[in-house]
C-alpha cells in the first residue's frame, strides 16, 4: 500500500503533513510539465487543442468515486472558501423560508467566516454549536447545516449518516466539507443522500499549493437551483460573449472565471495515483497507522496528551502540551516533518501512502529523545520556537 517512491521527498524527512499540503508526486510533477509544453506549443489555442477548457469536468469525474457521487456531479473551480459561499447561497435559496444556518464551534475558521457572512448578507442567524449538541440542534428553523466531517484540529469524525438522516427527516439542507476526509476513506454522498459537499484537494489528494478546490451538487437539486454567482465561465455559452447572463446546467453553473490550469494539470496528474486504490483498505491501513502512533507516543512521550478520539477519527492526530510549539520545532529539525497550530497543538498526518510503521517508529523514537533530553524543555529549544 505505502507508495512513497512515487513522491519526491527530501532525504532523511519523515513526512507526517499530508492533512495540510500533499507531497508532490512524480504523476503530478509529469501533467505540470506536459501543460507547460502544450502552453509553449500551442498558447491560447491549447484551450481547445489540449482541451484545458474541459478540465473542471474531466477531474471533477474523476473526483466523483471518491466521495461516493456521480460524474456529473461534482467540478473542480475556485478555493473551498469560496466554494462554501456559493453552496450555502444555494441551499439558503432552496430553504428560503427557514431562519437558521447550523454549523459547529471548532469548525474550520474559514467555515465559520463564511457561515456569518452568508447569514448578514441574507438576514438569517449563523448557530455555532459544540459537536456534541449538533443533533439536538437540528429543528424546523433550519435550513442548511455546515459541518467539516473530520475535524481539522482533533481529527474527530461526525457520523455523516446519522446527521444526514435526521436532516432529511426535518428538511436541512446538508453542506459537509470533506477536505479532511477525502482521499484517505470511502465516501458515500449519493447512498447518504448528502446535498452539497466541497473540498480541499492540496491535502491528502496531493493536488499542489492551492490546488482548486471540488464542488458537489446532488443532482436532485440541478434543476431546481443554479449558482448565485454569475461569471462567465458559468454561462451556458461562455463563448457567445453575450451580454446577458444565462446559467449553465448543474455543477456547471458553480465555475467563474478562468481555471488555473497548471494547478489543474498538477492535480490531474496527482489524482492518477488514485485510480487502482482500494479506498476501505486505505482506511483501514490509516486507522491502524494512527493507532500505532497514539499508542507509541502514550508509551514513549506520555506528556503528550491525545485529543484525538479512539473511535470515529480520521487521518490525523492532534496532541496537546504547554510545550507544543518547541518540540514542534525540534520535531521539525529532525526531519520529522509536523505541524503546529496555536494553541498548544501538534498535529500528525498520516498519509497512508507515505507512512509505514517504521515511519511511526523513527519518530516517535525521535520525540521520545526530545521529551527526555528536555523535560522541562530547555532554553535552547525554547529559543528556537521564537526565532
Ligand atoms: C476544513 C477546511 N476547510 C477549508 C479550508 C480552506 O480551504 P481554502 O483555503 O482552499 O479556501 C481548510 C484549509 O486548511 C480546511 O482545513
Amino acid at each position: 500500500m505505502k507508495q512513497a517512491h512515487l513522491f519526491s521527498l527530501p532525504e532523511n524527512t519523515i513526512y507526517f503533513c499530508s492533512h495540510s499540503l500533499g507531497l508532490q508526486s512524480k504523476s503530478a510533477h509529469l501533467q505540470i510539465q506536459q501543460g507547460l509544453q502544450e502552453w509553449s506549443q500551442s498558447g491560447a489555442n491549447a484551450w481547445h487543442r489540449a482541451k484545458w477548457i474541459d478540465l473542471p469536468q474531466k477531474i471533477g469525474a474523476s473526483i466523483a468515486p471518491l466521495i461516493g457521487a456521480r460524474e456529473n456531479e461534482v467540478i473542480v473551480t475556485d478555493n473551498t472558501t469560496l466554494n462554501i459561499m456559493k453552496l450555502l447561497l444555494s441551499a439558503l435559496e432552496l430553504n428560503s423560508s427557514r431562519k437558521v444556518i447550523l454549523t459547529e464551534k471548532d469548525n474550520f475558521p474559514t467555515d465559520l467566516y463564511i457561515a456569518e457572512n452568508v447569514a448578514d448578507l441574507h438576514n438569517k442567524t449563523c448557530k455555532a454549536v459544540s459537536a456534541e449538541d449538533i443533533l439536538n440542534e437540528m429543528d424546523e428553523n433550519v435550513a442548511v447545516i455546515l459541518l467539516t466531517h473530520v475535524n481539522y484540529r482533533s481529527a474527530n469524525m461526525h457520523d455523516m449518516e446519522k446527521i444526514n438522516q435526521k436532516a432529511k427527516e426535518l428538511g436541512i439542507l446538508t453542506l459537509w466539507d470533506l477536505s479532511h476526509s477525502v482521499g484517505v476513506m470511502p465516501l458515500y454522498c449519493s447512498k447518504l443522500n448528502v446535498d452539497f459537499a466541497v473540498g480541499c484537494t492540496y491535502k491528502y489528494l496531493n493536488g499542489g499549493p492551492g490546488s482548486p478546490s471540488f464542488l458537489y451538487v446532488n443532482q436532485k437539486h440541478h434543476r431546481k437551483v443554479k449558482s448565485s454567482i454569475h461569471g462567465w465561465m458559468g454561462h451556458n455559452k461562455p463563448f457567445d460573449f453575450s451580454p446577458q447572463y444565462q446559467s449553465a446546467n448543474g455543477v456547471n453553473s458553480y465555475l467563474t472565471g478562468t481555471p488555473s490550469i497548471l494547478s489543474m494539470k498538477a492535480l490531474e496528474g496527482a489524482l492518477a495515483l488514485y485510480e487502482h486504490i482500494d479506498l476501505q483498505a486505505l482506511q483501514h491501513k490509516s486507522l491502524l497507522l494512527t493507532d500505532y502512533l497514539i499508542a507509541q507516543c502514550k508509551e514513549h512521550a506520555p506528556q503528550l496528551e491525545c485529543i484525538s478520539s479512539s473511535s470515529l477519527r480520521g487521518s490525523h492526530v492532534g496532541f496537546f502540551h504547554y510545550n507544543a510549539q518547541a518540540i514542534s520545532n525540534a520535531l521539525i529539525a529532525e526531519g520529522v516533518i509536523i505541524d503546529y497550530r496555536e494553541p498548544n497543538l501538534i498535529r500528525f498526518g498520516i498519509s497512508p501512502l507515505v507512512i509505514d510503521f517504521e515511519d511511526i517508529d523513527k519518530a516517535v523514537s525521535i520525540l521520545s529523545s526530545i521529551m527526555k533530553s528536555n523535560h522541562t524543555l530547555s532554553e535552547e529549544i525554547l529559543l528556537l520556537s521564537q526565532q
